[in-house]
């Protein structure tokens, strides 16, 4: 069972530990250039990290166990890159994460959150669907490594479903929302 975590802006010195969690996550990785440009070169880009608040068991463990990369694009919401530790999943980081990104989305006047995946990715489809957004078209062999389609999903209008559980994993300015263990 994962203990807490919180969710904070991602710093430059994090990069080596997201590139990792990338690598880890994905078929066709962003690069640690990628990486780099959403986290100090993109005007629009926001990254958020969520990380263990004890001290991890083992000590090569890196604490990041998550993070997001979303870009707000005055009344749009993009949602970019999500990824989870997989020995961590399914305890409501990922839902977490989105769900921030949703918060930051609505203070800043988006009115609509749109993302694509992999069709065949049932988890993340499946958190996406959980969170309030349904699909409004696809994209044929969009993907490579393997080739596969796009499915494109939507928000409109931008809403926040079921917030209480992620709220209490959120540090704004320093100050949790609550330490309540999942
Ligand atoms: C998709 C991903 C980010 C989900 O992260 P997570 O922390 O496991 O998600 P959560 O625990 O917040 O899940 C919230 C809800 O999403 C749904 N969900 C998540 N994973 C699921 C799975 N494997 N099967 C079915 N439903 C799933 C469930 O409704 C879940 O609620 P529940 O656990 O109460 O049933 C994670 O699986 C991941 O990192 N995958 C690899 C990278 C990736 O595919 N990123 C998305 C690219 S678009």
């Amino acid at each position: 069972m994962l203990g807490e975590f919180e969710i904070i802006p991602a710093m430059p010195e994090m990069l080596s530990d997201i590139l990792a969690l990338e690598e880890a996550c994905f078929s066709s990785p962003w690069t640690r250039k990628m990486l780099e440009g959403e986290l100090t070169g993109n005007q629009f880009a926001h990254f958020l990290v969520a990380m263990r608040r004890e001290p991890s068991k083992t000590k090569t463990e890196p604490a990041i166990i998550g993070y997001h990369c979303f870009w707000i694009v005055f009344e749009e919401l993009r949602l970019m890159n999500l990824a989870v530790r997989e020995s961590m999943r399914r305890n409501g980081v990922g839902g977490a994460l989105v769900t921030e990104a949703l918060r930051l989305g609505l203070e800043q006047a988006a009115t609509r959150a749109v993302l694509e995946v992999r069709s065949s990715n049932n988890p993340a489809r499946s958190l996406y669907t959980h969170l309030g957004f349904v699909q409004v078209s696809s994209r044929p062999r969009y993907y490579t490594n393997p080739i596969e389609d796009a499915v494109l999903l939507e928000m409109n209008p931008l809403v926040i479903l079921n917030d209480r559980q992620q709220d209490r994993n959120v540090v704004r300015g320093g100050e949790s929302a609550s330490t309540d263990s999942l």
